[in-house]
């Protein structure tokens, strides 16, 4: 297994996935772990990441010494190589001018890490890879022992390793997908030079976590809170196939959910899988605490207060239950050097967390505590849960509370949720379902004037709203067909009376955000 330090990068994550798509495992950890740490991981290899600060200057982060001591390989990228250089004995500058972007790079000596990968070859047999650089500083001067492996005009020492120690570093960002050998890289480091099996997979991995949740849990039950969305419904699936009837789950119907969503949830786990599923209808007790409600912030305590209140209820009916389980990933774990300071994770680790457990009394028990998104979706696939329900976009605790503008009514809820449906069904029909992040329908509580047949309407707004993005942090706006928005505008006003204007939201986030409260 490899061990990756982070120095903040923001692509860190990337290093992680690439890794385990080589059928690695890998764990990462802030750069300042402490040695003992790292020792006892027994790492194969260690690789360290890119980072945003200089290691010229005073106080930046240094990787711990042992990292050097252990005598296993070592791959560092960017600010990585730049701090092995500096610790080791060589030199880094700031350099003249900043590298970012697509780069072209030769590979030279043949070693061990590049040799015979490449885009281009030349006779020499020395390659010439694209590769993705982002960086101000770069190393002028190698440490005793180093030899240059690849360089490019503006980077002459773009690539260095000492060959007798296993010790690698590269200024390019071999994680990131535009460099098109990285995959390559990364697969040539963990398994031939830390000589790493293919032991990381799926089917393998559901039955160590069968078997790990059986003696951690013994014969005590467990309950879970089951949404419907990914990763509490591939939670339920494998505690399910690991404990059978010692897991109950508790399904709180809210009044916000989508289309048929109670339906769905309770055919795919309790008819189809036979789940111990506890269907909670409280839609009248939530719509009756958030009348009069419009502030957003105050919409999503209650919902969150009255979710609370009501796992609750159903759990004291439970008493025997020992452990709650919850669909906490990777991300939601990781305390990276850069998160550290990084409010977005705050709020999301908040969101996971719920204020459940400690009014509980139970045992937290997080089965993907180690899994990435598109692991947790591989996961779901192994476990035989439907393709659309693994790869759905995400939907907000607070639901349609957050997408019905102002004081959320019942009324509201029904016309949201038809116009939404029609939405998503034809996103997916068209194939944009897949092309986009996160799509839905956002209801306006003001009227217009329109006319249908003879008469006059005077009915409300729906909103589109569409989006691409990687993590959600910023996103643009998709830029659906016109075609398709035609028909979705005609659909929904034709189908859903009461609605007789449809408008696209074209706002980037930022400014905007992707929910519209
Ligand atoms: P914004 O609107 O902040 O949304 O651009 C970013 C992502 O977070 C989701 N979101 C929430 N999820 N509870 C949640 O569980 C919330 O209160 C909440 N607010 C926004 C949003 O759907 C988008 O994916």
């Amino acid at each position: 297994k490899i061990l990756i330090l982070d120095f903040g990068s923001q692509y860190t994550q990337l290093i992680a996935r690439r890794v385990r798509e080589s059928s690695v495992y890998c764990e990462l950890h802030p750069y300042d772990v402490s040695p003992e740490f790292i020792r006892d991981f027994k790492p194969q290899g260690i690789i360290l990441s890119g980072g945003p600060s200089s290691v010229y200057e005073e106080e930046t982060p240094r990787a711990p010494d042992v990292v050097f001591d252990l005598g296993v390989p070592v791959l560092g990228i960017c600010y990585g190589m730049q701090t092995m250089a500096a610790q080791l004995g060589g030199t880094v500058e700031n350099a003249s001018h900043r590298e970012f972007g697509y780069a072209e790079v030769r590979a030279q000596g043949h070693s061990a890490l590049l040799r015979d990968i490449q885009d281009r070859g030349n006779e020499e047999g020395h390659g010439l890879l694209d590769v993705w650089m982002s960086h101000g500083d770069k190393v002028t001067a190698l440490p005793a022992g180093f030899k240059v492996i690849c360089s490019n005009a503006a980077t002459p020492i773009a690539g260095m390793a000492d060959e007798a120690r296993h010790f690698y570093g590269v200024q390019f960002h071999p994680e990131v997908t535009h460099t098109l050998q990285g995959k390559a890289l990364f697969e040539r480091f963990v398994h031939d030079i830390c000589g790493c099996g293919y032991d990381w997979n799926m089917p393998d991995y559901v039955e160590e976590a069968i078997g790990r949740i059986r003696s951690e849990v013994g014969s005590d039950e467990v309950i879970l809170g089951l949404s419907g969305g990914v990763d509490s419904s591939v939670v339920a699936a494998l505690l399910h196939r690991a404990i059978g009837t010692q897991l109950t789950c508790v399904f709180v119907d809210n009044g916000l959910l989508r289309l048929n969503e109670a339906e769905q949830v309770m055919k795919t786990f309790a008819d189809n899988l036979g789940v111990k599923v506890i269907h909670v209808d409280a839609s009248g007790e939530f719509m009756k605490h958030l009348t009069g409600v419009i502030d957003p912030e105050q919409k999503r305590k209650i919902i969150g207060r009255e979710f609370v209140e009501v796992f609750q209820r159903e759990s004291a009916k439970l008493p025997n239950a020992k452990w709650l389980a919850q669909g906490t990933i990777y991300p939601d774990v990781i305390e990276s050097a850069g998160a550290k300071n990084n409010k977005a994770h705050a709020i999301k680790s908040h969101h996971n967390v719920g204020g459940l457990p400690e009014t509980l009394h139970l045992k937290l028990l997080e089965p993907l505590r180690e899994l990435f998104k598109d692991e947790v979706r591989e996961l779901g696939i192994a476990l035989g849960l439907p393709h659309d329900m693994v790869y759905r976009h995400p939907f907000p605790g607070p639901g349609l509370g957050v997408r019905i503008l102002g004081e959320v009514k019942f009324e509201y809820a029904e016309l949201l949720r038809r116009a939404d449906a029609i939405f998503i069904e034809e996103l997916r029909a068209s194939g944009w379902y897949e092309k986009t992040s996160q799509a839905f329908a956002v209801f306006l509580p003001v009227k217009s004037v329109g006319v249908m047949g003879d008469g006059r309407t005077y009915d409300y707004v729906v909103a589109l709203r569409a989006v691409q993005t990687q993590d959600f942090m910023t996103a643009h706006w998709a830029e659906l067909p016109y075609t398709l928005l035609g028909k979705v505008s005609n659909r929904i006003i034709n189908e859903v009376r009461g609605i007789n204007r449809v408008v696209y939201d074209i706002s980037g986030k930022p400014p905007a955000t992707i929910e519209w409260e």
